[in-house]
């Protein structure tokens, strides 16, 4: 099916029911007759996959999946899986895509290809012998990492590449050494094999050395892979475009500001991740990180106008998996990668950026516009409703009265909710 069909097949979607969506998704081939039987029983039951994940399981959490629709990344069209319990999040990603795909576009890529791995050796005696014998033998333990734990990365075109020195500075006046072991995970995350690795160099860097490792284990502040996403806007009014600049500029100065632009950023990234069954935690750490590398917590994005243009860019460290793991034994994890025809874990990687970027236009054009209450709240209603405990024959009532309350008073709350649904009861009892 053309790009162009697809995007005609999803309008309305928002429109029908659970099972139309359902019967939309298998009619495109976006998903099998098994995904759908697996997503109509109401997913995982039986927890004997979750004792595989954790320990001590009770049961599944389990939290709403949604599609976003419009998504044209790199000249291909995309739908969205998207886990996640925050109102909105969905309909403002496939709102905002669909403003960018009729008015622009979205290009990705993925810049280095390592990950990183941290042996620290607290106190080195002598840092400078320590570090002329490490660049002695830097090549042989890469070659032995390669054959003796990473020979499966090897055959797929990864492995060890680079073992780096760097000197920290203690207070103490003592020295602390850190040796950076840099390698490709191609599609795995990686994170179990670097450990393997720096693990396994353990005792040969001290054998060497004569020198103590303290401790192992990978870094989430994954600056040699980083993606990039950017969105070029062609048809925009220069008033509006002018001011997503500023809110941009705003969050580039502020890091309270960046704080919760970026949190608006991962709105868009980390429902994928849940998805997908990737760390998010991982994700997550490597972005505040990253977003503090010249020493201010600053935004991952940046839009500036360019000519008539608004050129918005996303900068992160976005490392994920596509094989092994929850991603591979997690049916909905599975059902997801097939939804989104994801090969790699570049291109993974690519829509994460290019997601979090249009989910932070949205947030931006509508915090510079009608503010985030018009959108936000007029989706929140059912929810405002059920907290108050609504039984669903008082749904409809109830939430009428709150859409009226919110266009009188552009503001709404728990509390109108449970006062409507009072009078709602009361005037029952009387009548
Ligand atoms: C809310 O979940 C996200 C926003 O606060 C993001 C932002 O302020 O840019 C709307």
């Amino acid at each position: 099916m053309s790009d162009q069909n697809l995007q005609e097949a999803f309008k309305g979607f928002s429109k029908l029911s659970k099972e139309q969506r359902l019967d939309k998704l298998e009619q495109l081939g976006l998903l099998s007759k098994e995904d759908r039987e697996f997503l109509v029983r109401g997913g995982l039951k039986d927890t004997s996959l979750g004792e595989k994940f954790i320990e001590n399981v009770i049961g599944y959490f389990q939290i709403p999946m949604g599609v976003a629709t419009n998504f044209r990344i790199d000249g291909k069209d995309y739908v969205i899986p998207m886990a996640v319990e925050e109102t909105s999040i969905v309909a403002a990603a496939s709102k905002t895509a669909k403003w960018v795909r009729e008015n622009g576009s979205i290009t990705t890529e993925v810049l280095g290809s390592e990950i990183i791995g941290q042996i620290q050796l607290a106190k080195v005696k002598d840092f400078k012998k320590f570090e002329a014998l490490i660049h002695e033998k830097k090549k042989y333990f890469i070659e032995l990492s390669n054959q003796e734990v990473a020979f499966g990365l090897v055959r797929r075109g990864g492995g060890v590449t680079e073992i780096l020195v760097r000197e920290l500075r203690r207070e103490d006046g003592l020295c602390m050494a850190v040796l950076h072991v840099h390698m490709n995970p191609v599609d795995a995350m990686g994170a179990n094999i670097i450990n393997q690795v720096c693990e396994f160099l353990k005792s040969h860097i001290e054998d060497l050395t004569g020198e103590k490792v303290t401790m192992c284990i990978l870094s989430n502040l994954v600056d040699t892979k980083i993606t990039r996403a950017q969105v070029v806007i062609e048809k925009i009014e220069s008033d509006l475009a002018e001011k997503i600049e500023e809110a941009s500029y705003f969050a580039y100065l502020d890091p309270y500001r960046a704080a919760t632009n970026n949190k608006g950023v991962l709105n868009g990234i980390d429902p994928i991740l849940i998805a997908t069954g990737n760390d998010w935690r991982a994700v997550e750490a490597g972005v505040h990180a990253y977003a503090s590398r010249d020493g201010q917590y600053r935004s991952i994005t940046r839009w500036k106008r360019d000519g008539k243009f608004l050129v918005g860019t996303l900068e992160a460290p976005l490392i994920v998996g596509t094989v092994g793991g929850v991603t591979t034994l997690h049916p909905a994890a599975s059902l997801s990668m097939k939804m989104m025809d994801v090969h790699s874990a570049n291109d993974l990687s690519r829509i994460l950026a290019a997601v979090g970027l249009t989910q932070n236009l949205g947030a931006l054009k509508a915090l510079t516009t009608v503010g985030i209450i018009e959108g936000h709240m007029k989706l929140h209603i059912k929810n405002l409703t059920l907290g108050a405990g609504a039984e669903e024959k008082e749904i409809p009532f109830v939430v009428k009265k709150l859409e009226e309350i919110l266009a009188l008073k552009k503001r709404i709350s728990l509390s109108n909710a449970i006062e409507v649904l009072k009078e709602l009861r009361t005037s029952q009892q009387k009548g």
